[in-house]
């Protein structure tokens, strides 16, 4: 039984969704939704924190700024409260109305930027913004979750372990990209190790981590308008980019077995599910998939049917798009 004291002491890091029964594809979902903040993000923020301690960065009248999509804005926002700090998160439009109450309710400020960098799009301006705080006020700390080594390495001590314990024949494993801290903890993890394990990185169309063109994106956790200061692509196998209208679809097709995941594991599954059908290991061998969190934070979005139509089309949710068993 576990008892804790600080927020972020709890996450279950072994539970996985057997994929077949629900959308016949074989495919083991590790769900990373289960802890206070929510989310995934809660493991790289907890790591850089704790670097910034360690190093004496943060002091009683530092506040923490940080520019996030919301889900380690929720994270920071807890681990400040716990342990302190104030913290001002720097998102954009595209944030969740519940995420951004989230992080209000557990006492953050929040910027929200509402124009988009004419070349960076709106990543390139939350990190402009980011600047001038800094620049304006030496109390604040920016962790810069898209360069911060603890980042990735959260994920080199944590997830991949996890997954390579539980999966010790583990043949592919997809990891969503954001920043690309999940990514490259885990492909690093079994590359340096020698594992055969193909890791395919899994992106939204419309983001130029991977080199592709910009385009607009709504599903907030995946994708950038600036490519990510942490990739490596020399650690990843293969890429696939997905239709942000396919994810959609596929995450109405998990709700459809009763299981609520957020708008990037309906992204991660579209990905993993094209990649095992189009060949690859071909549906033999152990394949597992990363979910970063659950769907409650989508509900007026991936989950709001005038959200859905007026983005992509009413198309996207007619009853054959969404097959259920
Ligand atoms: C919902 C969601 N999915 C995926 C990711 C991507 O994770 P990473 O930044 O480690 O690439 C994030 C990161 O913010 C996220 O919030």
């Amino acid at each position: 039984m576990p008892v804790i004291s600080a927020p972020a002491d709890f996450h279950v890091d072994d539970l996985y969704v057997d994929l077949r029964p629900i959308l016949d594809t074989p495919l083991y979902l590790k769900c990373e939704g289960f802890n206070f903040a929510g989310s995934i993000k809660l493991k790289a923020a907890a790591a850089m924190v704790d670097d910034a301690e360690r190093r004496g960065e943060l002091t009683a009248d530092s506040i923490i700024v940080e520019s996030s999509s919301g889900n380690l804005g929720v994270a920071l926002s807890m681990i400040a409260a716990d342990r302190g700090y104030r913290f001002l998160c720097v998102t954009d439009t595209r944030c969740n109305l519940a995420t951004r109450r989230l992080m209000e309710a557990l006492g953050a400020q929040v910027h929200i930027i509402t124009e988009p960098d004419p070349e960076n799009g709106f990543l390139g301006a939350r990190l402009d913004h980011v600047r001038h705080l800094c620049a304006s006020d030496d109390r604040h700390v920016w962790l810069d979750q898209h360069a911060n080594p603890h980042n990735w390495m959260a994920h080199y001590r944590t997830t991949a372990p996890a997954i390579a314990e539980h999966f010790p024949d583990l043949d592919v494993l997809f990891v969503g990209a954001g920043t690309t801290g999940t990514l490259m903890g885990c492909a690093r993890y079994f590359k340096e190790r020698r594992r055969p394990v193909t890791v395919v990185a899994v992106d939204s169309v419309g983001s130029v981590t991977f080199g592709g063109p910009s385009g607009p994106r709504m599903i907030p956790g995946l994708g950038t308008g600036v490519r990510p200061k942490l990739l490596d692509e020399s650690f990843v196998d293969d890429v696939v980019h997905v239709p942000e209208a396919e994810a959609i679809r596929v995450a109405h097709r998990l709700a459809a077995g009763g299981f609520l995941f957020g708008g990037s594991t309906g992204t991660v599954v579209s990905g993993a599910m094209g990649w095992l059908a189009g060949g690859g290991k071909g549906g033999r061998g152990t394949a597992v998939a990363i979910s970063p969190d659950l769907g409650e934070r989508y509900l007026d979005s991936v989950y709001q049917t005038n959200w859905v139509s007026d983005i992509y089309g009413a198309h996207v949710l007619e009853h054959d798009s969404i097959r259920t068993r």
